[in-house]
């Protein structure tokens, strides 16, 4: 038998309804708030992900799936949903579009992590991202999307972060200040945190060892460095979150793990998840556009990992609103089979979902298929069935049954689906 390769998953039968689910009610959001979808390739030239997410992150340092293709050319699995709607936007000139432009996209993305429940080689985000302005107005509408989204799910007890990681200018000063409160500590501190000091000083912040993490609590806040600009910036997306009603935390310690952030960045947490337990992670990037060769574009933008949200409903009992057949149409014996695949048909053109026996099987035995394809009504077709044209539509979860003509079963089963 060959296996699945470590870090991937099916989407099994019994649980596609599921993601169907999930996919279709982000779907249904993004319109409420005016995004239209966008779809780039699954794998891209390798130097888009170098240049936007940054050769210091561990994304592109240790995990992309990147090889040559038969011409000689680097590609790269997207690691992530970003940097080529970046790419696509510059390449297609998007920007002659009405701004702001807001564009989502749900896609499978690929790092080579190590697999646990919650992180996976293989996953898949749904993001948004919205282009052309650097407005606080913004980052609060992709917030409340994001938030609206969640609680739109039914998913409970998770909670929003944010932070400002101000601009270039204001982060090289506190860059600088990070280092100097690490560098005597270094010493204490775990071999990742050690290889971040001088690419990512940033990332010192957001380690889980508890001994980094103590020592990570008395260094110096980025709130006390921001720039006038970006510190007026954040205090008007706080004061936004307020007054839409949106709880939040502020949150010296999210900052993020790729390179093209600038000033808010966010997530959203929960606790029901263990280590995994960011759903969401987003924040505005407006120098990305220029860096992938476009003109300087205000951006900003999340995504939402889709395993991880289909665990926590799993885990909170979300119900998923399963999708059943509306009907299994059965014969008392193989000669009827002819009729039961008009009937059939009839029901399916009416908009109703029907499936009907085609292995010859006992009646019994369908019973109990429709049961177990948790069918929502039953029809029985034999000799006095055609003889009277007249059927009896069975409610297979109360046993109750309704006469009714054959002519008239699609009418009958619509007026039931629609309650
Ligand atoms: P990210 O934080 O790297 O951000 O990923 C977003 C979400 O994808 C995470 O919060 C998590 O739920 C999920 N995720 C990440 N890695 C894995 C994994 N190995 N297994 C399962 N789920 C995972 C980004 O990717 C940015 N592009 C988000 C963004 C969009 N920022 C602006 N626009």
């Amino acid at each position: 038998m060959i296996n699945i390769p470590k870090g991937t998953k099916d989407v099994l039968p019994t649980e596609s309804g599921r993601w169907q689910y999930i996919e279709s009610k982000l779907r249904r959001i993004a319109r409420l708030y005016n995004a239209r979808e966008i779809r780039t390739p699954v794998f891209e030239h390798t130097e888009l992900f170098v240049r936007s997410i940054g050769d210091g992150t561990d994304v592109v340092s240790k995990e992309m799936y990147t090889f040559e293709d038969k011409g000689g050319r680097s590609v790269t699995l997207k690691p992530e949903g970003t940097a080529p709607v970046a790419r696509s936007f510059v390449e297609n000139s998007l920007d002659a579009m009405s701004l702001p432009l807001k564009m989502y996209y749900i896609t499978p993305c690929f790092r080579y992590e190590r697999p646990q429940a919650g992180r996976l080689r293989e996953f898949h985000q749904f993001g948004l991202e919205v282009y052309g302005a650097t407005s606080p107005y913004l980052d609060l509408d992709c917030i409340s999307f994001a938030y609206n989204a969640l609680v739109g799910l039914g998913m409970k007890n998770i909670m929003l972060h944010v932070n400002s990681i101000g601009c270039p200018t204001c982060r090289k000063n506190y860059t600088d200040a990070l280092r100097s409160y690490f560098k005597p500590k270094l010493d204490e501190m775990c071999d990742t945190c050690k290889e971040r000091f001088e690419r990512n000083p940033l990332r010192l912040l957001d380690c889980k060892s508890p001994v980094c993490k103590s020592i990570a609590s008395g260094a110096p806040k980025i709130a006390d460095y921001l720039c006038d600009d970006c510190r007026a910036h954040h205090d008007k997306l706080t004061s936004l979150l307020d007054s839409c009603g949106i709880p939040y935390v502020r949150d010296d310690n999210i900052v993020r793990g790729l390179d093209y952030y600038t000033r808010t960045v966010f997530e959203f947490v929960t606790e029901e998840l263990g280590a995994q337990g960011t759903v969401c992670g987003g924040g505005r990037y407006d120098n990305l556009v220029s860096e992938v060769g476009g003109k300087p574009t205000g951006c900003v933008g999340f995504a939402i990992g889709l395993e991880r949200i289909l665990m926590l409903m799993e885990k909170q009992g979300v119900d998923f609103g399963e999708e059943r057949p509306d009907v299994f149409v059965m014969s008392q014996s193989p000669v009827f089979a002819d009729e039961c695949l008009k009937i059939v048909a009839g029901l399916r053109a009416a908009g109703i979902s029907a499936d009907t026996e085609m292995t010859g099987r006992s009646l019994k035995a369908q019973f109990k298929y429709a049961d177990k394809i948790k069918a929502s009504y039953g029809i029985v077709i034999g000799e006095s069935e055609i003889a009277s044209k007249q059927i009896k539509i069975k409610n297979l979860s109360d046993g109750t049954e309704e006469e009714c003509a054959f002519g008239d079963i699609a009418a009958r089963m619509k007026e039931k689906k629609n309650g």
